[in-house]
């Protein structure tokens, strides 16, 4: 069976249809920001929102999520509420707004410099920062103000994302047990060595476990987080049920792989509007004639860009006949700019792109051409379609959506995905290349394995691809954690 919007929109109906639906985030789907012809909304670049709009579109309720565009305030009501999307409203976005100060400490300092890195194994030192802590702990506390605000002591399912917020589902739970609360880790969770590195696990693992669910992308992230828990508290596991048990109460310990909208990456694929970006893409006179790779993905340390660079650098040394005939595509949007190992990052990919063209440039020609822009979905479809290869090769990524976002733009069965062994997608996606990272002899194999690969075989592989993709989209993803969510009523 296919899941819909429909279908998902009628077992919210059914089992929890008189439940209030929450969603809490920090990153919030739908950003407002003051440009050059006034206010303009844009989607920020991020897998886990683009991941939930559709599903809250077709469920309703309420996303509660921090305010980050400058113009947010300008278009929201005095609870901080808008409606949204904005071209067909559908749920309500609540913004909740964060100082200068908060921004730093938890969403920079203890999120995304504690634990990011702690949650990657990408051998970037994680900082832990009391000061850090602190403003975490009060961030946390001000949204569960907010959740139970909203539910305004109505029956109520509260859905929470990311590393974020640790701490919110017990603060949740302390005041309102009989809501059911669940949890997804958009991120890996580390092994123990790696968990017992951060000064706070054991508040972080009591916060996790006020969950009634905790959903991780894979079985091996699941285990990972049982086994943090058997090292550092004193509770009752059960292996076989996967469930921790603490105070009379169970946290199921679940793995829900993430998808995306396939249909709708689909129908924008085929689109007037795609189909003529894809004419002009083709025809830009940089990659006119040439074999095209894109990469496309927000600027950040666990993508692999580096390493990607360094194998096209490796394949073309390698492989003279397809100089002055390859040329990578590298887009994305600067993020977490504030961190310094995110500067030096971007400073090393520049420097590693201008080091390759310099080595390898002819007349008119160089291998790699870097975009640091923020791209619309239908730019991205829009790339995905017009490339003849799509490279994904994160160190580490609990899922990667850009694998399965161009698997579905492909409805024309074209196209090779090289993707990293070290993303969930790698084990759903078999059919593409995958590759190691670290191993740039290998990886630079793999872009030669590509871009002679006949188109026979292209098919094969991308039909293998989509008919995996097209049966577990986001709504089947969403259905299963509704379904045990309702199970606890
Ligand atoms: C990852 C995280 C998301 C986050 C996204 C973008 O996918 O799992 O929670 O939204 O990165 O990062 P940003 O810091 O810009 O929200």
């Amino acid at each position: 069976m296919i899941w819909t919007p429909e279908t998902l929109r009628d077992v919210v109906r059914e089992k929890i249809g008189d439940h209030k639906f929450i969603i809490v985030s920090n990153r919030e789907p739908f950003e407002h920001t003051y440009g050059e012809n006034g206010i303009r909304c844009i989607r920020p670049a991020s897998g886990m929102t683009v991941a939930l709009d559709p599903i809250m579109a077709a469920t309703g309720g309420i996303w509660i999520a921090s305010g980050s565009g400058d113009a947010d305030h300008e278009v929201v009501d005095a609870q901080g509420h808008i409606r949204v999307p904005p071209e067909s409203p559908r749920y309500t976005l609540r913004r909740v707004w964060l100082t200068r100060i908060e921004e730093e400490a938890y969403y920079y300092g203890f999120s995304n410099e504690g634990l990011w890195p702690l949650c990657h194994i990408v051998h970037v030192r994680p900082e832990f920062r009391p000061e850090d802590w602190e403003i975490y702990q009060s961030v946390n506390r001000r949204f569960a103000d907010i959740v139970i605000e909203e539910l305004d002591g109505d029956k109520g399912f509260v859905f929470i994302q990311d590393y974020h917020f640790a701490l919110l589902p017990k603060m949740i739970k302390e005041r309102r047990p009989d809501v059911v609360v669940a949890h997804f880790w958009h991120v890996p969770w580390p092994n123990v060595e790696t968990f017992r590195v951060c000064p706070h696990a054991e508040e972080i693992l009591w916060g996790l476990l006020g969950n009634d669910i905790m959903g991780f992308h894979t079985r091996s992230h699941c285990l990972n987080f049982v086994d943090s828990v058997d090292r550092f508290l004193e509770v009752r596991i059960d292996r076989e049920r996967m469930s921790v048990f603490k105070e009379g109460r169970e946290t199921l310990i679940r793995p829900f792989p993430i998808s995306i909208d396939v249909e709708a990456v689909e129908r924008l694929s085929e689109s007037p509007d795609v189909q003529t970006a894809v004419q002009l893409i083709r025809k830009d006179r940089r990659w006119r004639d040439k074999i095209l790779a894109v990469g496309v993905e927000r600027i950040d340390y666990t993508k692999g860009i580096l390493e990607r660079f360094l194998a096209v650098d490796r394949f073309l040394e390698k492989n003279p006949a397809f100089r002055g005939r390859f040329v990578l595509l590298q887009l994305g949007p600067i993020s977490r700019i504030n961190i310094p190992k995110y500067q030096e990052y971007n400073d090393a990919i520049y420097r590693a792109m201008i080091e390759i063209n310099e080595r390898w440039k002819a007349r008119d020609w160089q291998p790699i051409h870097l975009r640091k822009i923020h791209l619309d979905m239908s730019e991205v479809v829009s790339h995905l379609r017009a490339a003849d290869l799509c490279i994904v090769s994160s160190v580490h990524d609990g899922m990667n959506l850009v694998a399965k976002e161009f698997v579905a733009a492909r409805t024309d069965e074209d196209g090779v995905l090289i993707l990293s062994k070290f993303t969930g997608s790698a084990g759903e996606l078999e059919s593409a290349l995958l590759v190691h990272p670290y191993d740039t002899d290998q990886f630079a194999e793999a872009i030669r394995q590509a871009v002679t690969m006949p188109a026979e075989e292209k098919a094969q592989r991308m039909r293998k691809m989509r008919d995996s993709v097209r049966s577990n989209n986001v709504y089947r993803w969403a259905g299963k954690i509704i379904n045990e969510m309702r199970r606890l009523i």
